[in-house]
């Protein structure tokens, strides 16, 4: 297994994901849910931002107090099930930038097609961290960062809700400099590209398109 590769292991998130996964849980509550564990995940991925120092008063006295250094991340959101990780993580950063790229899979083929992108500018300056609740064949997830990487990103992290171990590998094959941050690591993909035991289609679970 990729050793870029960072399981969440939180008893709050694994509590979580159990209601996700329960097919009766109604899309209200599973993007409820979503967001709730994104912030959990933001926490891990974001530890090691660099910081700097600031002078500031207190009302007792002067101190150097940390700060976070540089400019402020880019979180970009993999449509449409990314939104739903997003939604926590800008919660927890609401300065950062966001960028969107749409990609849905041929339900044939598994391959990503792009219909959509839009990104800072500058996103070569900052850490974008890509997110998307599924990484299955990794198709979505790699063609996504082959963008980024186009636009000029460099600094990339990617974090997902479930991951299949073949999309695991693959996605580190296709980009070993991009670590991963997932909430479960499931066990296997079905013959259809569905994680299992996984939670089904995302973005269905989440607006309720099916
Ligand atoms: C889902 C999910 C990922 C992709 C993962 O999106 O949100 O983007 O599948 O599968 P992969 O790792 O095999 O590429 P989907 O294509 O269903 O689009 P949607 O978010 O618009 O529903
Ligand atoms: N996309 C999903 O939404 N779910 C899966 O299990 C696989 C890909």
């Amino acid at each position: 297994m990729s050793k870029k590769l960072t399981v969440v292991d939180h008893p709050l998130v694994s509590h979580k994901i159990t209601l996700m996964r329960d097919k009766h849980t109604p899309s209200a509550v599973f993007r409820q849910l979503l967001r709730e564990i994104s912030l959990l995940l933001a926490y891990e991925v974001l530890r090691d931002l660099p910081m700097t120092t600031k002078t500031i008063d207190t009302p007792l006295e002067e101190m150097e107090a940390p700060i976070l250094k540089g400019k402020k991340l880019v979180f970009v959101s993999i449509l449409r099930a990314g939104n739903g990780l997003l939604d926590g993580m800008l919660d927890l950063v609401p300065s950062a930038r966001v960028g969107h790229i749409g990609l849905y899979r041929d339900p044939v083929t598994l391959a990503a097609v792009e219909y959509y992108l839009k990104v800072p500018d500058d996103i070569g300056e900052r850490c974008a961290v890509v997110v998307d609740p599924m990484l299955a064949t990794a198709n979505s997830a790699s063609a996504a960062i082959n963008r980024l990487k186009d636009v000029g990103a460099t600094n990339i992290k990617f974090a997902s809700l479930l991951a299949a171990p073949e999309g695991v590998e693959a996605f580190a094959k296709a980009h070993p400099d991009v670590p991963i941050y997932t909430a479960a690591l499931d066990r296997c993909l079905n013959e259809h590209g569905y994680i299992l035991p996984g939670l089904g289609d995302a973005g269905d679970r989440m607006f309720g398109t099916k």
